[in-house]
């Protein structure tokens, strides 16, 4: 694909859940399948981006025709996104873990008997999409955020906009019932300084197709 509309572009996409430990056989993860992002991902190599994809742990198959990058943490996944700039653009699809277990236990938590039940407490992780966006140097010419809502979605993800500092948000509603996550479609509404976008409800590839086609007129 080195004669896409990308072609010479570097592109970073995350994806995935992070998983957070709490000690060395447990976790605390979230419902992303990692759909979205990878085929985000494959459309852009498509048109011919230099695709750098950080993943957290997915069963999804991988995207092909990329650079993958696995990391299982959102401490991780921070580390992997910043080596991997500069780039053009950034695409944050991942669902990253807000909080970690503030310690995780180096050794597995046993049940003492005692009844006493453990207590976990959290820190914050950080924000990558925020930080990003807000890089005095080596800022992506385009930052892409995704927000993930059940309500009020379009207000949540206009607010989220301005606070993350991105230039897009791709905003989609999450609730159990339009069964998009986990699921193999999408309705999201694109959400830029212009205003809000509906798009019609499509296969997740089919919105990452129109997405990657977006991310290309605005990168050329
Ligand atoms: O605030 P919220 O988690 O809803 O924001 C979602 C957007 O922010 C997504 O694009 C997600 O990838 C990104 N994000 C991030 N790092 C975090 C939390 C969210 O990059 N720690």
């Amino acid at each position: 694909f080195a004669n896409g509309p990308l072609s010479g572009k570097t592109v970073v996409v995350t994806s995935g859940p992070t998983h957070e430990p709490i000690d060395p056989v447990r976790y605390i993860a979230n419902r992303s399948s990692g759909a979205q992002g990878t085929a985000i991902a494959e459309a852009l190599a498509k048109l011919g981006a230099d695709v750098t994809f950080i993943t957290g742990p997915a069963d999804h198959p991988m995207p092909q025709g990329v650079r993958l990058v696995r990391i299982e943490t959102a401490a991780e996944m921070h580390a992997a996104v910043t080596e991997a700039l500069p780039a053009d653009a950034a695409i944050f699809a991942a669902a990253v873990a807000d909080w970690r277990v503030a310690s995780a236990s180096d050794s597995k938590i046993k049940k003492d008997g005692s009844g006493q039940l453990p207590v976990l407490e959290f820190a914050e992780n950080p924000d990558i999409l925020q930080d990003i966006s807000h890089l005095r140097e080596g800022r992506p010419q385009l930052v892409v955020g995704f927000a993930a809502e059940t309500d009020d979605v379009i207000a949540n993800a206009t607010a989220k906009l301005k606070k993350k500092g991105c230039d897009w948000i791709v905003a989609n509603d999450v609730s159990p019932e339009t069964g998009i996550m986990g699921g193999s479609e999408n309705a999201v509404t694109l959400i830029t300084a212009d205003g809000a976008e509906p798009w019609a409800r499509a296969s997740k590839t089919d919105v990452a197709a129109k997405l990657a086609q977006r991310i290309a007129d605005a990168l050329t």
